[in-house]
């Protein structure tokens, strides 16, 4: 089953292609973002100490994430989703190095291209579902009904901690100097899918199904 990356800065729209690919191909999303915030609400020790770092918009060492990828992966499994991993070179390498070591492969990066001025807009805008992790906007997609996800009917809707204009200028900063070279080394390995991140979602979503094909 096909594996990717779903490569972009913060704000392209991941999390909310990721969600459309479960839900119309049974893939597997792997969120890194989604790991360490679990981490945190767990109160673990790693948990802990990710949490200011996240808030300030830099990223968490690679051998925290790779290790959460790891054990992922170690469940088995197949179909993945790489959403938010790699940002950095040797989160490139060590998942090409894991993928190899199941005899799996990854089959597409997908790149989200963005205006990095709208992505102000879109973040501080944002609310999520705590129940099923439904993706809202004030403006562009707000609920149905205030204050009640419309997927699971849940009233537990929250804004990240990090979702503020200075912590998503440090975001961009780290993206467009760590995690942007991604794009070159993906290029070179003929995997990268470049796509209109500006485009609707569901605009979006149909060019990510050309791209894989038939599910
Ligand atoms: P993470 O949780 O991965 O956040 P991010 O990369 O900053 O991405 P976002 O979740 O903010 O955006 P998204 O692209 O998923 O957009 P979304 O679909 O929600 O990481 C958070 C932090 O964790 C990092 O800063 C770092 O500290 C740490 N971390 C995580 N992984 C790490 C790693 N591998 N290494 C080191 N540290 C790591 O959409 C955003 C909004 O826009 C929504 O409101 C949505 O409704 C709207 N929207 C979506 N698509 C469209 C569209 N096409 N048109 C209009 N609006 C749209």
């Amino acid at each position: 089953m096909t594996n990717i990356i779903l490569l972009g800065p913060p704000g392209a729209g991941k999390g909310t292609q990721a969600r459309i690919l479960v839900e119309r191909r049974g893939m597997v999303q792997l969120s890194t973002g989604d790991m360490l915030r679990a981490a945190q609400s767990s109160g673990t020790e790693m948990g802990l100490k990710v949490a200011a770092v996240m808030a300030a918009g830099q990223l968490v060492t690679d051998d925290i994430v790779i290790g959460l990828i790891e054990e992922q992966l170690a469940k088995g499994g197949s179909g993945f989703i790489f959403d938010g991993f790699p940002r950095t070179l040797p989160q490139a390498d060590a998942l090409g190095a894991l993928l190899e070591g199941r005899g799996d492969r990854l089959d597409a990066v997908i790149e989200m291209k963005v205006d990095p001025d709208a992505l102000v807009a879109r973040i501080t805008g944002r609310f999520t579902c705590g129940n099923c992790g439904e993706v809202y906007h004030d403006q562009t997609k707000p609920t149905a009904r205030p204050g009640v996800c419309d997927v699971c009917g849940s009233t537990d809707l929250r804004r990240r901690a990090d979702d503020n204009e200075e912590s998503l200028r440090k975001r961009l900063f780290e993206y467009y100097q760590k995690t942007s070279p991604l794009i070159g080394y993906y290029y070179a390995k003929g995997a990268l899918r470049p796509v209109d991140g500006m485009a609707e979602p569901e605009v979006v979503a149909a060019e990510i199904a050309k791209i894989l094909g038939p599910a």
